[in-house]
């Protein structure tokens, strides 16, 4: 059973062929990914109308790409999966597109994907995957989720963030500080020249008591900061930037610290851009080896947007028997869904986990 993924919710295009025949998890055969940062980075931000005509130039090299990659010819492929939502509506429709063009022309079904549901099961294509259940700290450009999940397709929402995500966050700190685009990589290389307990940065909901998170005050105190330095913001700017990572990386630690014990899990899985951060790997790992809580986290070049974890988890859902290839073949229209809360895929039939 081989299952074509393709990614185009933003500002990376990505495709990938995994194997979901057998009973373990599916098996990457092949991937590949086209950026669109550096052309995005003249604007500051990702440019939606530019993104969707560059996910139209690279969707069908890459796909080529892959299939040579894996030595299969698109004829061998079994199941066409795209990202359905969510993300920016014109870059979504052209993976849509292209996904339902192609599964019509090869006479195979088409499975529109949740692309969280993608981030949460990356780890499951490193060497070392997770065993259910475990909670998941989603941690991306646009979501910050704590969620327990017990089985694929069973998603418990435990807690979000109720405004801004810890990327924007990252990202918004980074741009005031006049850092390039995306700014979460930026922020945390200049931070590593910097001192964490420089300034001090609020914390927000840190001592809420539940598991929602607030960053959009942290921006705000981060701007109030750089104006008060003036001038001198250039030379304290890796202090500024250290401050910052640390503020945001202390609540993301002390929030999933807090589901682990509400739920009594000991296994936790770290997805989304953000779960790149190198100081949120290191703190997260030595917090957990104290309570004997495991941490996954996807490979690094799977923590960002790619077509693997698109593959992944439609190969997943069909192994899991959540998906009826029988009702999805031969209907090829489609829509997209760029505001999609994963909790509603609840509506798929439970399965005993
Ligand atoms: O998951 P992702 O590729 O895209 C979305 O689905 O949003 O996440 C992108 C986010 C951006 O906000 C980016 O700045 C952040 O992940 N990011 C990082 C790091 N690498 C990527 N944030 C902090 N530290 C990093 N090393
Ligand atoms: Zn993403």
């Amino acid at each position: 059973m081989l299952v074509l993924g393709i990614e185009s919710s933003c500002d990376e295009t990505g495709v990938a062929l995994v194997d979901a025949s057998g009973s373990g998890a599916p098996r990457l055969l092949s991937h590949a990914l086209y950026s669109q940062i550096a052309m995005h980075q003249a604007y500051g931000g990702v440019v939606p109308e530019l993104a969707s005509r560059d996910h139209i130039r690279r969707v069908l090299p890459l796909t080529q790409e892959v299939m040579q990659g894996a030595g299969c010819s698109l004829a061998d492929v079994d199941v066409v999966a795209y990202t359905r939502g969510p993300g920016l509506a014109g870059a979504l429709l052209v993976g849509a597109g292209v996904a339902c063009s192609l599964a019509a022309s090869l006479g195979k079904p088409v499975m529109g994907m949740h692309h969280l549901e993608g981030h949460l099961l990356s780890p499951f294509l490193s060497a070392d995957p997770p065993e259910f259940p475990f909670v998941a700290l989603l941690v991306s450009g646009g979501h910050t989720q704590l969620m327990r999940v017990d089985c694929v397709g069973s998603y418990e929402l435990l807690g979000e963030t109720i405004d801004d995500a810890a990327g924007e966050a990252f990202d918004k700190s980074a741009k005031l500080m006049g850092l390039p685009y995306p700014g979460g990589p930026h922020l945390s290389k200049l931070a590593l020249a910097g001192d964490g307990a420089a300034f001090k940065l609020p914390r927000p909901l840190l001592h809420s008591g539940n598991l929602d998170f607030s960053f959009a005050g942290l921006k705000t105190a981060v701007l109030t900061q750089a104006k008060k330095l003036g001038d001198e913001l250039e030379a304290r700017k890796a202090d500024l930037a250290a401050s910052t990572q640390a503020a945001i990386v202390e609540v993301l630690v002390k929030k999933t610290l807090t589901a682990m014990s509400q739920t009594g899990l000991k296994r936790l899985v770290v997805a989304g851009g953000v779960g790149a951060n190198a100081l949120l790997r290191s703190q997260l790992n030595a917090a957990c080896r104290q309570r004997g809580i495991r941490v996954h986290y996807p490979e690094l070049e799977f923590c960002t947007d790619n077509g693997a974890m698109i593959a992944m988890a439609a190969g997943m859902r069909l192994q899991a028997g959540l998906v009826n290839l029988q009702t999805l073949q031969g209907s090829y229209t489609f829509d997209v869904k760029p505001r999609w809360n994963l909790a509603d895929l609840q509506l798929t039939p439970a399965l005993a986990c």
